[in-house]
């Protein structure tokens, strides 16, 4: 894995919002992993300005995002879907149609995630795939565990989790469940870039990128990914 360090959140996005850019721009028709969270809200203004600036049209582009909470309708201001219409897809001229999401909510969870799964498939892969990192070391929501997930799945959050999310739902409790990619499904992307800022994240950033790969810091398979990129601001290399 590469390693890229920035002075500020803002260059970070320009640059992987550049790498967006231009991959869009040589396959109008490339296929996205997208994240939420605060790490890649920088990116994607760089990408809602480019488009707006018309330096690039996301018609034709199919996205996948990474993951959902269960039990919080897809309305709720605190859903995914609703931070992507926010931050990027209501910003740009992006095809709704071609916007996938994993359904926190199905019935049958197992078979919303295979077809999760199989829909990427049937899509041709993931060309290029936006990650942040938890201060646990999470990538999508694969939390630590015993081994690595291969398949999308449903998760019960780590209490760090919860710690850091629970500020966007203000009073009200955030949901304890989750259905995420599974880590065998972020690294079949064919290229990747993780972003982290801040501090608290140099742990996870440390054993993600000199630790041992171990799925007690599910960021570490990156370690066996061909085309990864890592961009950190000063804070969070500070431990390497
Ligand atoms: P953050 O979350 O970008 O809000 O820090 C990253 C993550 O939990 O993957």
């Amino acid at each position: 894995m590469e390693v890229i360090v920035y002075n500020t959140a803002e260059e970070i996005g320009e640059a992987i919002g550049k790498i967006f850019v231009d991959t869009v721009n040589a396959r109008h028709d490339s296929v996205l992993g997208l994240a939420t969270g605060a790490s890649p809200i920088p990116t994607y203004n760089y990408i809602a300005k480019a488009y707006q600036e018309g330096r690039v049209s996301l018609r034709d582009v199919t996205t996948f995002n990474l993951d959902e909470y269960c039990d919080l309708p897809r309305e709720d201001k605190n859903s995914f879907y609703s931070f992507m219409v926010e931050n990027l897809f209501s910003r740009t001229d992006i095809d709704m149609n071609k916007v996938h999401f994993l359904n926190g909510n199905a019935e049958d969870i197992d078979a919303e995630c295979a077809r999760y799964d199989s829909a990427i498939e049937a899509a041709g892969g993931i060309d290029l795939q936006i990650l942040g990192i938890g201060t646990d070391g999470h990538i999508g929501f694969n939390e630590p565990d015993d081994h690595f997930s291969e398949k999308s799945f449903r998760i019960q959050l780590e209490q760090s989790t919860i710690d850091s999310n629970q500020k966007y739902f203000g009073d009200v409790p955030m949901p304890r469940y989750a259905v995420t990619m599974g880590t065998g499904i972020i690294l079949k992307a064919r290229r990747i870039v993780l972003v982290a800022t801040g501090e608290s994240k140099a742990e996870a950033v440390q054993k993600m990128i000199q630790g041992p790969v171990d799925p007690h810091c599910p960021a570490s398979a990156l370690q066996e990914h061909g085309d990864t990129v890592i961009f950190l601001d000063k804070a969070a290399a500070k431990l390497l």
